[in-house]
């Protein structure tokens, strides 16, 4: 979700502006993946990077954050929407790591769909968490280093038991990754669009989904063997 800054400034108004702004772009959008029966949707809301930038920023899209989960708690839940989130939430101020804390539990028994949300989130650091749990469970005896393999990686991250994402979509225009689900995007189609995050609407998400569906997914094999024509 890039580009709520270059909004604001593009207008004359402050940054948090774009990011109030980007809140409702949130909304939108993840009441269209519900209605698209879209099983799994992951927000790279906050990055551990997103850390070092101006503390009125940081404090600001805090206090955004808590907007949205205290205004958007009923509609998850009524919609059969689990919240989980990936990231270091630890490092989050309490209050905000309360009410974060209250929507998960509420809403840990819906199953329509799940919604990830990354904060504080690295997708380095997420891996060598998975590292350290790994090598916990081998200190401990539960586990072989010979039996470390590509499940027992993926049992670790914060997404185990996800499937990958089969699209990435990034507003703003840069064409990078950003430490964002290293591991998961193997085979992940990109898209990136232009458009900023606080006018990626409807329209935007349905021509995104129109381009992953022109895709040839082939992960590796040759057209005949996954093409059933
Ligand atoms: C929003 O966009 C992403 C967040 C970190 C919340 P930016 O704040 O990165 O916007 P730009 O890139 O400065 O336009
Ligand atoms: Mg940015």
């Amino acid at each position: 979700m890039d580009g709520n800054g270059r909004w604001a400034e593009r207008k004359g108004l402050p940054r948090l502006e774009g990011h109030r702004r980007g809140a409702r772009s949130v909304d939108v959008v993840v009441t269209a993946c519900r209605e698209l029966n879209i099983p799994h949707l992951t927000l790279y809301a906050f990055s551990s990077e997103n850390w070092g930038r101006p503390k009125d920023e940081v404090d600001g899209l805090m206090e955004l954050l808590s907007i949205y989960l205290r205004k958007e708690k009923k509609k998850l839940l009524d919609n059969g929407i689990r919240l989980n989130p990936i990231g270091e939430i630890e490092r989050l101020p309490d209050w905000v790591n309360g009410l974060l804390e209250e929507v998960i539990e509420d809403s840990a028994h819906n199953n329509d769909m799940v919604l990830n949300i990354a904060l504080s989130y690295s997708g380095r650091e997420e891996l060598a968490r998975a590292a350290r749990l790994i090598c916990r469970a081998v200190s401990r005896g539960d586990l072989e280093p010979e039996e470390i393999d590509f499940n027992a990686l993926n049992d670790n991250l914060y997404t185990s038991g996800q499937p990958d994402p089969d699209l990435l979509i990034r507003t703003g225009g840069e064409q990078r990754v950003s430490n964002f689900l290293l591991w998961q995007l193997a085979y992940t189609e990109l898209y990136f669009t232009k458009t900023l995050w606080p006018d990626f609407r409807k329209k935007e998400l349905f021509r995104a989904l129109d381009v992953f569906e022109s895709r040839d997914r082939r992960f590796g094999l040759v057209g005949t063997q996954v093409r059933n024509d």
